[in-house]
Parts: structure tokens; sequence; C-alpha cells
């Protein structure tokens, strides 16, 4: 395959980059060379071009030279635009048009054009969208940031708004809108950004959106040892050194949320008697000669500090080198602490990946980014960052267990490999190849459908996982979908993870949301009529002022949270569910309720489940209900488990189901994870060609 990446902003050269020599030399370079380098080591990618833009400045010459060979793979070429001189990014849109003339040029005179063309940031991607527009190469999209997420920030900071930077980030909103709109796939690095930040866009389209985990340089994290000088920085302040100790590290900005940590801290007796506090708040000199943003969320965190006479427990020294943060984690690490994120919210947290390689158990604010990396590293608990209690007791939870401290940490210490460059460049080209239709797939007229519950049905076993790949490549006749309680990138996410097979239909957010895969592609596309007929009846705002003073429940995390589905956690009320119901009922709203694993709930509308959906699908695609095979384990499952006549339930299930009686038919396999599904599809097979024999 031949890729094409196209990078128009920063100094841009294939060694010795120089990071930070202006606004725009920083992490998308890092990024698109980072992922340039590992893809050169996949045979798949045959040839690579970097195209950028050529200008003349007193940065050096090397900015000018037409083609630079970085190695035998990859050759970044530069073309000049009317402006000579180098532009920032703010002033680049202009010089789009004549750049794409010259790349259009550029690739017809190739002996073969482009497989496929990765632009990176919106001006990227328009050139992009008039080289598709042109000769029909597809592209995809990463954006590195958004202008609407940069716009909320200014707003959230009324005052500092400067009506210049308003300007250029309402015509880079516009270059973003199009890029969006054309691309084939938009690659973004966590649900945060694929399901909050790009749905604030007119054109945004789940089903072109997929997460791919950038990789993150972690070298000098991995199993950092504590430092002599940066143990006497921290325990100076401290009373009882040799506790455990929380560590938080962030700028002191409100958004960060350090005064909550010190909240949780000074509330609790029995947090400060476990363990001490460690704030790593940036440097200062003087307080008052700060950004206001910033001295008043240091002088808030003083004045807490006095007010739960925190003196002698918690450590916030004045200034540390950047050099130094590597043994801060190893300091806590040695004494087995925690590192805790409270941000209100984070869009992705690359300090939590840090504290992983170091081997710490990490907290962190069930807002944003931290959902997949506690997803895929398993390295620590979610909080509610508003909830100091909920800090305090997860906290108190991990220090209390150390079996559940060393598996958070190890765990963490193994997963976090997982954010290389080299499982990036390898899921990206797997795509690239799809989007090129170069790997013949896509949904046939099936004959037969399966449909899978996700979690502890489909996954849990990897062995079990790769017989049933096995199995499904041998039936081209089955369309294979599958139902889940996860939105559909977090279920993407987690089934590319584990390299299941990709499904042909994806009912997501327990059943409220139906997305199928393109005739040849893998993006997918919302059924929007499915949400048409659910929306009758659902009362969402109704439903959640019900129940916003009912007691042993709280809101799941805010990504959980969609158009047609609220969930909540339950952790020790087993009737949560049907206290919901009766309140539900009491207050003349309507909503299916669902608890499962006993500590879920989920609410949805009252035509929503994953049985009706499978049914709305079934009926789509012209099958009769013996077609149709489901497959699940636990609450959340039984809707789509009683609809239908083929209905198994894997070994490994949980909340009782074999005890309900409307589960009678079900065939409780014998064997756990995706082999019970192997099992119950041959059964009702086997069934079925009895039935079929008495009969004649
Ligand atoms: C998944 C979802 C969660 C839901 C649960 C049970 O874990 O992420 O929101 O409550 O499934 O359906
Ligand atoms: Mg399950």
């Amino acid at each position: 395959m031949f890729v094409l990446h196209i990078a128009l902003q920063g100094c841009l050269r294939g060694s010795d980059v120089q990071y930070g020599i202006n606004a725009d030399t920083g992490g998308h370079i890092r990024y698109l060379l980072g992922m340039v380098e590992a893809s050169e080591r996949i045979a798949k990618a045959e040839r690579i071009v970097i195209a950028t833009r050529a200008f003349e400045s007193n940065h050096g010459a090397d900015y000018a030279v037409p083609r630079e060979r970085v190695s035998s793979k990859t050759e970044i070429v530069r073309f000049a635009t009317p402006n000579p001189d180098y532009l920032t990014k703010e002033e680049l849109w202009s010089e789009v048009p004549a750049y794409a003339e010259s790349l259009i040029d550029w690739i017809g005179a190739q002996p073969a054009p482009p497989d496929i063309i990765h632009a990176h940031y919106a001006d990227a991607g328009v050139v992009a969208g008039i080289v598709r527009e042109r000769l029909g190469i597809p592209y995809t999209f990463v954006a590195h940031s958004l202008g609407r997420v940069k716009m909320d920030a200014f707003r959230d900071n009324a005052g500092t708004e400067n009506p210049d930077s308003m300007e250029s980030l309402e015509r880079r909103i516009e270059i973003e809108e199009r890029a969006i709109r054309d691309a084939s796939l938009i690659v973004a690095s966590s649900r945060d950004e694929a399901e909050f930040q790009y749905s604030q866009y007119k054109n945004y389209d789940p089903g072109r959106i997929r997460i791919i985990p950038p990789g993150a340089e972690l070298a000098a994290f991995r199993g950092a040892p504590p430092r002599l000088h940066v143990d006497r920085l921290i325990n100076r302040f401290l009373t009882h050194p040799e506790k455990p100790a929380l560590i938080a590290i962030a700028r002191p900005v409100a958004k960060k949320n350090l005064a909550m940590l010190v909240k949780a801290y000074g509330e609790s007796a029995q947090l400060q008697e476990m363990a001490n506090l460690v704030l790593i708040a940036g440097n200062r000199s003087d307080i008052s000669h700060l950004e206001p943003e910033i001295s008043n969320s240091l002088n808030e965190i003083l004045r807490l500090i006095d007010l739960y006479d925190l003196y002698g427990r918690i450590a916030y020294p004045k200034v540390h080198l950047p050099s130094d943060v590597p043994a801060i984690y190893g300091y806590a690490q040695y004494r087995r602490g925690i590192f805790i994120n409270p941000a209100l919210n984070e869009p992705f947290g690359l300090t939590l990946l840090e504290a992983a390689a170091v081997g710490i158990p990490i907290i962190a604010t069930d807002s944003g980014g931290p959902n997949d990396i506690v997803e895929i590293c398993r390295n620590g608990e979610l909080v509610d960052p508003s909830s100091s209690d909920d800090i305090a007791q997860a906290a108190i939870r991990m220090l209390a267990d150390p079996a559940l401290w060393d598996s958070y940490a190890s765990a963490g210490a193994r997963a976090v490999k997982r954010f290389d460059w080299r499982s990036h460049a390898k899921r990206y080209l797997r795509l690239a190849e799809a989007v090129t239709g170069k790997e013949g797939i896509g949904i046939r007229q099936p004959r037969e459908l399966l449909v899978s519950d996700i979690d502890n049905t489909l996954l849990g076993s990897r062995d079990a996982l790769a017989e049933f790949s096995e199995w499904l490549a041998g039936e081209p006749e089955m369309a294979f979908a599958i139902a889940s309680g996860r939105s559909f990138h977090s279920a993407m996410s987690v089934l590319e993870q584990e390299e299941s097979p990709l499904p042909d239909i994806m009912i997501t957010s327990v059943g409220s949301e139906i997305y199928y895969r393109a005739e040849n592609g893998p993006e997918y596309r919302a059924d929007p009529e499915w949400a048409e007929w659910i929306a009758e009846g659902w009362d969402r705002a109704g439903i959640l002022a019900a129940l916003q003073e009912l007691p042993g429940i709280r809101p799941q995390s805010p990504l959980e949270q969609r158009r047609f589905k609220l969930s909540y956690l339950s952790p020790a009320n087993p009737e949560a569910a049907a206290m919901i119901a009766e309140r539900l009922i009491a207050v003349g709203l309507q909503a299916t309720v669902m608890g499962s694993h006993a500590r879920y709930i989920d609410i949805l509308p009252p035509r929503a489940s994953k049985g009706t959906a499978v049914e709305f699908v079934r009926k789509r695609l012209g099958l009769e209900t013996r077609q149709v095979y489901v497959a699940g384990d636990s609450g959340n499952d039984v809707e789509m488990l009683r609809l239908l006549p083929n209905a198994i339930v894997v070994g490994n299930f949980c909340d009782q189901l074999r005890s309900r009686p409307e589960l009678d038919h079900c065939h409780f396999a014998p064997r756990r994870y995706a082999r019970g599904i192997l099992d119950g599809v041959a059964y009702f097979r086997g069934a079925q060609d009895g039935q079929a024999l008495s009969v004649a």
C-alpha cells in the first residue's frame, strides 16, 4: 500500500525536529513521525510519503528542500505556494488551493497514485478533500485538536477573549466541518474525542470515527526509581514520610480540580491516617504574581490545608524540574502510593499512562480520556470528580487491599505497552486497507443472523474467541451482529483491541442505537428509523428529574449517558432497578429499566431494548425468527434472550438467568464465553435438523 500523509504546519523534517521552535512545531509532528516510523516496519506499507509545505525562513534551509529521503520506504516532499514565507497555522488557509494543485500535479507524475491519504489537521483535510474530488483517492483524517473545543475553552475564560483568535477559530471550525464531511474515516485518540468532541460538529457521523490510541513516549517512566533529591523536595513537608503517597501532578488551573482532592483528603481522618498527599502543582515564585486563575486555585488549596489542619501530611513543593517527574512517580511507587487525577474533564490523560508505566495504580476522573485508559490498562478506578467522598473511598479501598494495589500496578505496567506506535500503525493500516476496498468484506444477503453480547459472552477468553473467529470465517451466509451495553465507539475499540471479527451490524448502548457496516468498507451507518421509532414516549429530561433525589444510585460517567440511554451505578442495592421502575410509574413516565451485574442500571425508551433492536434488524434483513441466534450472559441480555427462540446463555452467566421462567427455552451452554456461543448454534441447528427429519 502507498500511504500519503499531508501535514502543512510547523517546521517538519525527517530528523532532529526542532520541537518548540515555534507554536506549531509540536505534538502533531511527533505523532506523525512516530506513526510513520512504526509503519515503515510493517510490510503492508510499501511506500510512505509525507507532503508538507516549502518555505523560506531563518530556521534553516531544510524547509525549502523539495525532496528529502528519510528511509528506503519514506520520503518528505515539499511544495512551494505563492507566499514563500513561514506561515502559522492560522495563516495557512490562504495557501490551500495552490497547494492542492501542486500536490495533484505531483501525484500525476508518480508511477502509481497513493492508495490512501492521511490528512493531519483541518487544513490538510481540505487539501485531501480537493484531491479526492479530482482523483478519487479516499482520505482519512486526524484532527490533532479541535477548534470547537478551543472555542469552548475561550468562552469559559471570558475576559481573556481576543477577537483575532475568535475569528480564526471560526474559520478553522468551518474548515474542520469540510474535512469531517468528506473523510472516509476519522481517527480519534479517545472516546471523549469520538463521542463528545466531534459530536459538536454539524457533520458528525459516529460510524466513520474510529478510536486508535496514539503511542506515548514512556521510556523515561518505565519502572522509574525514586531519587534522593526528589525525596528531599517532598519529605521536608511530612511528619511520616514513610507512609504511602497520594500524588497529583497538574497545573493548578480550575479545571484540574486539585482543591477537591485536598477536600477529599481533609474530610477523611481514615485517609489521612493511611497516606500523605503530594501535590506537584507547577512552579511558582510569588503566588500573587501568577495569572489570576492559577493564583486563585493555589490560594484555595492553601486555605483548605489550613482549614483541615493538614500540616505535616501534605507536600506541595514550590519548584521541580521537568526531569524530576519520573522520580516523583518513583517516590509514590516505592511507598505503594496512588496517582490521582481529579480533573473536571481530561481530554486524554498522558499522566495516567506515565503513572501506569512507573507501576502505580490510578484514580481518575470519569469524564474524558481516562475512560479509555482504565478500560485498556485496568490499572485503577474512575471516580466522579465532583464527589470528594467518591475520591476518598476509592483511595481507601486501594490502600487497604494490597492484592488490589498489586493487580492494578502490574496490569498498568503491562498494558501501557499497547499505547505504542506499532499497534497504532498496524490498526491504522488494517483500516486503510478496508477503506481502499483491498480487503473485500461487507454484509451480503445473509441466510442466518447471529447476535452476540460482547462482555463475558463474545469476549472473556482469547482462546475461545480465536476458535469462534475461525468458525465464523467458515460461515459466509451468517450475518454477524453484536448487541452490547457499550456505546458504538467503546464497543468498536474493545473489539478491535481483542482482534474480534468486525460485525456487520452493531446494536449498541443496550439496544438504543443500531449501526450497519457499509457494503465495502469499514464505515458504519446509524439507523435513523430506529432512532425515530424509539423516540416515541421517551422523556429523558423528565426521567432525569424524577431520579434526582433517589438514594442508593449515582449516575455513570458522562460518556455513558446517551440520547436514548441513562445509566446509573447502584453498588450496594440489588433492588435499585425495581425501585427506579416504581418511581417512574409513580410519576407517570414510561421506560425500560434494566439491571445487570448487580451494579449497572440502564434506563431506555419504552420501545428500546436489545430484544426489540434484534427484532427490528431481523425484519430489515427479511429473516424468520428461526434463522436468528442470540447469545448473552447477563441482565441486559434478558430481553433479547426472551424474545427469540434460538437463545443461548453462555456457561459463565450471572444475574440468576437460570431461575427466570421467561428464559426456560434458552440453551444453557456447557462451555464458557465464545465457546458457549458455538455450543448453542450447534445445538439449535441440530434441533432444527431433527424437526425437519421427524416431519419428513
Ligand atoms: C456497559 C455500559 C454501561 C451499561 C452496562 C450494562 O458496561 O458501558 O453503561 O450500564 O454495559 O448494560
Ligand atoms: Mg455481557
